[in-house]
């Protein structure tokens, strides 16, 4: 049994968790060594098999060397451009994925960073850059070439504003630290539970469970030990909104955390916050030490004797189904983020075995909120199964992307024409886990009865191949795949290969009615929401813009996956035959 994480950084981070000493590995070395394995798993007291299963899960740790300058160019729809990326390689003399020889360099493509506001992006030794462009990469290949270290790069490359287009209920209002505890502490945890009960508060990370029913069944679990965990993860491709809340709302998401231990009498908290997010550390751990000296963190807060709680950071290393509630238990508890099956929910036996609320950061936020304001003043927004604001990363084709704050009940056409996507041809609601939709449906409603989203709004405009953009979608899942159960670990790259095959002019009506089966095999039969949702742009696709894909159904007959005529290239060496009879027509 593990017992509980304990930083040596007076409750920061967790300085002895694997996955910081990996990272920490990682940076100094470039990759894992071999023969640092066996003496960090005997000092963090942990099997040898289970550091060597985290290192190959996670995407940010290597088994090889990577460069010195490590470039991780996003391939997401957004905040992606891999034309960008071939220059650089190009400039550079490097192959994606293949360290150069002298060691200096080395280039790849990882999942969406975030970044979807910024233009295209990358990550470089883990520091994000943004507003990359044709000219910037010349000035990158120059650097690197010179050998000059990262820390000399202009400080201006790394910037990251917040980009709030429009605030509403929560980003509007100010609060003074420690306001919600207060009025919490005042009314008492059952008043308040009862408070954020009116509010018809409901999770903000996708699901929308209703956040007070959470605290509360986490509140009767009996057990003498308790946690709040705030989700962090955000990787679903087009969400930036936990970015912004983090950078610039920390204070309420903490207090957000606090308030929950209050009321379901937790002692400790963990924030898992994603690897890519990894610079927003020192706000982060600002904060805290901030409300630690404020007795709004530690022990007797607000002098309410046995009133103690406080809050660690662990940060992830690259994987989107650590999102998944059960999958980033696992990963806090120094395992891979594998998806646990539920029942027991985290409520009962979350982090090592105890009751634990999970919760996304909006949700906090929002909480802290109701606690100063009430439930009734959050409820006046919003429609009768959705109440309040909705906090929107909005991204793509459109004017100006950024972070839009509307009630619930807003239609997509209405944050359409506030972000200057007027030109849209289609919109993806709630990232690639959501919902395709095209003008038809502009006039829906964000709501957890209409239009579903935990925040990202991605706009394609007419001149946007949509088939390209599913195509993106399927390697996505694809490569995130946690690999546990079959019809998700066989079938989103089997869905990825339908989908590369009928891109490329090769498919064939029969791919188009296996590739839909399968999909419909994967929503039913996966283990957890990762595989359930990995067909959805592609059966979205298929209903609202069937032309897309059939217009590329130039064959009728059956088509290979693979190409047969250059298959059979090695024959033709062999038997020194390469005239128009070696070949198939
Ligand atoms: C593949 C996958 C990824 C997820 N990623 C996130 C995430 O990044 N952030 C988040 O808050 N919830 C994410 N979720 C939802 C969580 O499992 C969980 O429902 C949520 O953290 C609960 O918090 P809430 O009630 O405040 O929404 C994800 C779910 C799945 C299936
Ligand atoms: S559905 Fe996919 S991500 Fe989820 S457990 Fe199965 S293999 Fe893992």
């Amino acid at each position: 049994m593990q017992t509980e994480l304990r930083s040596s950084l007076a409750g920061n981070q967790c300085s002895d968790h694997l996955l910081h000493r990996l990272h920490d590995l990682q940076s100094r070395f470039q990759h894992i060594p071999a023969q640092e394995i066996p003496p960090l798993a005997t000092e963090l007291q942990l099997p040898i098999s289970q550091v060597e299963a985290v290192i190959d899960f996670y995407s940010f740790f290597h088994r090889s060397p990577r460069g010195r300058i490590d470039l991780l160019f996003s391939n997401c729809t957004s905040c992606g451009d891999l034309s960008l990326m071939q220059q650089l390689c190009t400039s550079l003399d490097v192959s994606p994925g293949i360290t150069r020889a002298d060691g200096a360099v080395s280039i790849d493509e990882t999942s969406c960073i975030g970044m979807c506001d910024q233009g295209a992006s990358l990550l470089v030794n883990g520091r994000i850059m943004t507003r990359l462009n044709p000219q910037r990469l010349q000035q990158i290949a120059g650097l690197v070439n010179a050998g000059t270290p990262l820390d000399a790069w202009p400080a201006e490359w790394f910037a990251v504003p917040d980009h709030v287009r429009h605030p509403g209920l929560l980003l509007n209002d100010a609060l003074q630290p420690g306001a919600g505890l207060r009025a919490a502490i005042q009314r008492g945890a059952e008043n308040l539970l009862a408070e954020i009960n009116q509010s018809g508060l409901r999770g903000r990370g996708g699901a929308g469970f209703n956040t007070s029913l959470k605290w509360q069944l986490c509140r009767d679990a009996p057990a003498t030990t308790r946690y709040v965990v705030c989700n962090a993860d955000e990787g679903e491709p087009g969400t930036f909104k936990d970015r912004v809340l983090l950078n610039t709302y920390a204070q309420q998401v903490f207090e957000g955390m606090t308030l929950c231990a209050y009321a379901i009498g937790a002692k400790h908290g963990y924030l898992y916050l994603r690897g890519e997010y990894r610079y927003l550390l020192p706000t982060l751990e600002a904060t805290l030490a901030e409300q630690r000296a404020a007795n709004l963190l530690g022990e007797n807060i607000l002098q309410q004797p046995g009133f103690n709680f406080d809050i660690s950071i662990v940060v992830g290393a690259g994987a989107y189904i650590c999102g998944e509630e059960s999958a980033l238990l696992e990963s806090l508890e120094q395992k891979r983020g594998v998806p646990r099956v539920r029942p027991p929910f985290p409520v009962t036996h979350g982090y090592l075995g105890q009751p634990t609320v999970v919760d996304n950061v909006e949700t906090l936020v929002a909480a802290t909120h109701i606690a100063v304001q009430g439930g009734q003043w959050f409820k006046a927004q919003g429609t009768e199964k959705s109440a309040g604001s909705k906090v929107l990363s909005v991204s793509g084709d459109c004017a100006t992307p950024g972070i839009y704050e509307f009630p619930f009940g807003t239609s997509l056409q209405q944050v359409l024409d506030a972000c200057g996507g007027q030109d849209a041809q289609a919109v993806q609601v709630g990232g690639p886990s959501g919902t395709l939709v095209g003008q038809a449906e502009f006039g829906r409603k964000l709501a957890f009865e209409d239009l579903a989203t935990g925040g990202s709004i991605m706009v394609y405009g007419a001149q946007r191949d949509l088939l390209a953009v599913v195509r993106n979608f399927s390697h996505f899942f694809a490569h995130e795949s946690c690999g546990f159960c079959t019809p998700c670990r066989v079938g989103t790259p089997l869905l990825r290969k339908y989908v590369d095959k009928i891109a490329s002019g090769h498919g064939t009506p029969y791919d188009q009615e296996e590739m839909a089966r399968l999909a419909k095999v994967m929503k039913r039969r996966s283990h957890c929401g990762l595989g359930q949702t990995a067909a959805n742009p592609l059966l979205d696709l298929l209903e609202r813009f069937p032309h897309v894909c059939t217009d590329r159904l130039l064959h009728q007959d059956y088509e290979p996956f693979f190409n047969l005529d250059a298959a059979l290239a090695t024959t033709r060496t062999l038997t020194h035959r390469d005239d128009a009879e070696a070949h198939l027509s």
